[in-house]
């Protein structure tokens, strides 16, 4: 058996089943992570933060396990079956924490109502990231934070030493963008463009963090990492519908059939490296001009 040494801290990481992080939500969330949204939230006994794209409530858990007294934490996310496991998460690891169903682009909240506002790989899935941006805005206070994290999926990069590495990757690209509704008005590029869009609603950048997610296998990684891949990507052209993309899938299936068959064949001499960058923008709400 080939030894197989991984990236500790992204395990999850993988470019041939996904063309975003959305796969990757809670994993590549460490330590270091917290500690950068801790802070760069600063938050104080009483502060109202609003996490929006919630998603299963993995930073109201995070940041409810702070042991800041008396914070008041409300996560909204699009999809209420996210917001159903953020309720539930946040009942087991007993933090209180309010949740709602909502769209970041229109936020059931009073202008002003938070301390600090955060969104943490959402607005590569929203089309309109500049109404979004605007309404973290209204709803922060002045002086208040807003800190907005998202990678740059147009330059992820990817390595591998076999010609089918490379062939896997660009497919898996296609497909999964062509699926995941990526290719139409979402702005692939959105890590480090939303500067300037805190600039258009009033947010003044104070800095930019970046963070490396990456993966490196050294040696031909097991049959079972093989399997999980080959069956994300059936289930995926199982669920569409579209007699073009499922003969790309079926495409894409059988260069990743080779690819295995390559790296198998490579042993200890295979490498795949793959790596993203996630832009952590952080913002001050500017404080409006007195009448
Ligand atoms: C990759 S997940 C990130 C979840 C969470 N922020 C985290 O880091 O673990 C993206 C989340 O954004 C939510 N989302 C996508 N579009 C949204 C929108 N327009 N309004 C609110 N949430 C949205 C999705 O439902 C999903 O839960």
């Amino acid at each position: 058996m080939p030894t197989l040494r991984e990236d500790r801290l992204s395990r999850d990481i993988d470019a041939l089943i996904s063309s975003t992080l959305k796969h990757l939500r809670e994993r590549w969330w460490n330590a270091e992570f917290t500690e950068f949204l801790r802070e760069t939230l600063q938050p104080h006994a009483g502060d109202r933060i609003l996490d929006v794209g919630c998603g299963v409530g993995t930073a109201e858990v995070t940041l409810g396990q702070l042991g800041i007294s008396q914070l008041k934490l409300f996560g909204v996310d699009l999809i209420s079956t996210r917001v159903r496991q953020a309720v539930e998460a946040s009942r087991k690891h007993n933090v209180r924490a309010g949740f709602v169903a909502a769209d970041a682009r229109t936020l059931p909240f009073m202008d002003e109502a938070f301390d600090s506002t955060f969104c943490v790989a959402v607005l590569q899935h929203v089309r309109d990231v500049s109404g979004a941006v605007q309404e973290f805005a209204r709803v922060t206070k002045p002086g208040g934070r807003v800190l907005v994290v998202e990678p740059d999926n147009a330059a992820r990069y990817w390595y591998s030493s076999t010609s089918a590495g490379a062939d896997a990757f660009e497919l898996a690209t296609r497909f999964f963008r062509a699926i995941e509704t990526l290719g139409d008005g979402m702005d692939l590029a959105v890590g480090p463009r939303i500067s300037e869009v805190f600039t258009r609603h009033g947010i003044e950048a104070t800095a930019i963090r970046l963070f490396l997610v990456s993966r490196v296998r050294l040696g031909a990684p097991p049959p079972a990492v093989w399997h999980a891949r080959l069956e994300i990507v059936e289930g995926a052209i199982d669920r569409v519908q579209d007699e073009s993309l499922r003969r790309m899938g079926a495409d894409y299936l059988r260069v990743l059939d080779r690819y295995a068959k390559e790296a198998t064949a490579a042993g200890p001499r295979f490498v795949e490296i793959q790596s993203t960058t996630l832009f952590a923008t952080v913002g001050k709400k500017t404080p409006t001009e007195p009448a």
